[in-house]
């Protein structure tokens, strides 16, 4: 690509970023303390950091849901501390899988029949996946490839049906009893900008960003906010489903710090705003790749600590 192409796409990617995301605010009028959220992946990470500020914030009312009964037990305790002083946040724990259809339903049904519903919904759980495509596959042989096809079903379960699911099932609940609805799915920056070792990631994740991306079309009268983090401090990769290991910097020491990222997710539901990237120069970024793939590529190989003559 020659300079002058470059020197554009760095000169216009400012611009645009700013233009986009003042054409994306529409303010949220609800109140905190009128605000009934329901908070899918919270046992742990953004989730759980996610439950201990809304619960500071003084909302109305806060669910936190999770697979894991004990860690949920928890964060509900830890969110029934953190309350302001003032506030009568009420809390809470649902251990419910959201790749079933069946404990969303219930999920459903007890939050309509305890609050009369939802005002927010945020879709936090997600699910890591960190080896190169082919080496899921071994040899390639048909034992190979069928194990790639089941560790890519966890990945399409945990990313896109869960998601999905989520979708169907509170949607029609949020347009039905909330004033002023709100959906954040928290995605990844990985959906935007690929990266080696990312491949299974990369492309699950990116298949809810569009899909909720299209629903913020079919449905205008709810706000949805797509939130795409870089990397964040925790423990996201150690379940990883195809048992990869990271190559990359330890998240603990290199990431975003939960806090600030569960900061900006309130933020942006309460601003309006559409797509979010976190930090917010990765938005420019994600348009340059599309202009110069080769510069981004090379960030990522260096950032993942890929190389094709290591495979
Ligand atoms: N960490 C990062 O570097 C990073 C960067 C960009 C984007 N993200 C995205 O941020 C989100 C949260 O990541 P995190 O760092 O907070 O990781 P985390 O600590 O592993 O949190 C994931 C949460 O999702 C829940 N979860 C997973 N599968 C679930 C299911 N089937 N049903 C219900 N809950 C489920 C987990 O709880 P249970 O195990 O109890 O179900 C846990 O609370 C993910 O969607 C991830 O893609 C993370």
């Amino acid at each position: 690509m020659s300079s002058p192409r470059v020197l554009l796409a760095l000169a216009l990617a400012p611009i645009l970023t700013f233009l986009r995301r003042r054409s994306s605010r529409r303010s949220r009028k609800l109140p905190r303390k009128n605000e009934r959220i329901l908070l899918i992946g919270a046992s742990s990470g953004i989730g759980r950091t996610l439950a201990h500020q809304y619960a500071a914030l003084g909302v109305k009312s806060l669910c936190v849901v999770g697979r894991r009964p004990d860690m949920i037990a928890e964060v509900a305790s830890e969110a029934d501390s953190a309350t302001a002083r003032e506030g009568t946040t009420e809390v809470l724990g649902v251990a419910a899988d959201f790749t079933k259809v069946e404990d969303m339903v219930n999920l459903r049904t007890q939050l309509e029949s305890k609050w009369g519903g939802i005002d927010t919904l945020i879709v936090v759980a997600g699910v890591s996946a960190l080896r190169p495509l082919l080496e899921i596959s071994g040899k390639g042989d048909k034992e190979g490839i069928q194990h790639l096809v089941d560790v890519s079903n966890r990945a399409i379960e945990g990313n896109f049906t869960g998601p999905l699911i989520a979708a169907a099932t509170f949607i029609p609940l949020l347009q039905r009893t909330s004033s002023s609805p709100s959906i954040l799915l928290v995605n990844s920056l990985a959906s935007a900008i690929p990266a080696p070792t990312r491949a299974l990631y990369a492309s699950t994740k990116a298949s809810s960003l569009h899909l909720y991306q299209a629903l913020a079309i079919e449905h205008p009268l709810i706000a949805f906010t797509n939130f795409l983090p870089s990397t964040v401090e925790g423990d996201f990769r150690a379940s990883a489903i195809d048992g990869g290991t990271p190559r990359e910097a330890d998240p603990n020491k290199t990431g975003l710090k939960r806090v600030d990222v569960a900061r900006r997710c309130i933020q942006a539901i309460e601003r309006g705003e559409k797509n979010v990237f976190m930090p917010w120069v990765m938005g420019p970024a994600h348009l340059l790749y599309w202009m110069w793939p080769r510069l981004l590529e090379r960030f990522a190989s260096k950032k993942y600590q890929f190389s094709v003559e290591t495979q």
